[in-house]
């Protein structure tokens, strides 16, 4: 106590200036997404599109190992739900096992934290942190999807009336958002959106950050 009134006598500001340093790691963290933000960005299109997000970020989704963010599983198999089966290919299992699921929900799919997340990982918690699929329609319909707490979100023609395609997307999580640039022809988002990325999709749908 008594040393460190003589040093703020001697060193005056500079030595108070020193300490508040140490808890500045504001400056330190500032340094380390300028480095991860000048590396590697193979989906130059969505990184550039999420703006100044990313630059606040500072890691790009796509480039983080497997994981699953959640660190929890969908353990109820086929049980009926809106939660069931994060990251899984909806349509294409409601197609095998039951035609009139596909008729009403024609477009459903998962949102994740992460780029590469596995199937059944309970993806982004939309009820905890409010995020939206925004579908516009080749009719020129927009239609807002609630992601809900398994990350998934589901479009119901008893509810949003029928669905034409081709689609456009982009997930919406208060002022970000992260775009689809092409148009799609099918409504099973995560048929693309794999683990690893099908048909030209990066891997999963990421919130925007
Ligand atoms: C037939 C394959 C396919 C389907 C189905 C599909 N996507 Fe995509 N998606 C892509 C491809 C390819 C890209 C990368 C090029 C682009 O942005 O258009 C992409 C990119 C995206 C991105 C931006 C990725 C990034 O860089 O962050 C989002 C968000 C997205 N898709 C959401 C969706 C949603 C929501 C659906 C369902 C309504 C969907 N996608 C269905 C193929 C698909
Ligand atoms: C491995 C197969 C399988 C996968 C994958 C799957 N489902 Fe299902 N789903 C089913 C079956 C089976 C039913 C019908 C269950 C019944 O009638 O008891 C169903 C029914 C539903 C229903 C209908 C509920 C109702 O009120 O009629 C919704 C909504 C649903 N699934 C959402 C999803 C979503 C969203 C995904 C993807 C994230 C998905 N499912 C993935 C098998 C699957």
């Amino acid at each position: 106590m008594l040393l460190s009134r003589i040093a703020l006598i001697t060193v005056g500001t500079l030595f108070i200036g020193c300490g508040d340093a140490g808890g500045g790691s504001g400056d330190s963290s500032g340094d380390t997404s300028a480095g991860a933000s000048t590396g590697d960005t193979p989906t130059s299109s969505g990184g550039e599109s999420s703006g100044g997000g990313s630059g606040s970020a500072g890691t790009d989704p796509f480039m983080v190992d497997p994981m699953c963010s959640s660190g929890k599983m969908w353990t109820q198999g086929n049980v009926e739900s809106p939660h069931m089966h994060p990251g899984m290919a909806c349509l294409t299992c409601h197609a095998q096992v039951e035609p009139d699921v596909v008729a009403e929900f024609p477009l459903a799919g998962t949102v994740f934290p992460t780029g590469h997340e596995p199937d059944d990982c309970l993806g982004l918690d939309g009820a905890a942190v409010p995020t939206h699929v925004e579908i516009t329609t080749a009719d020129a319909k927009v239609v807002k999807l609630a992601v809900n707490s398994s990350g998934n979100f589901v479009y119901d023609v008893n509810e949003s009336g029928a669905l034409m395609f081709p689609i456009t997307a982009k997930v919406v999580k208060g002022d970000k958002e992260r775009p689809m640039y092409s148009p799609q022809m099918t409504g099973d988002c995560n048929s693309c959106h794999t683990e690893d990325g099908a048909n030209g999709a990066p891997g999963r749908i990421v919130e925007p950050l």
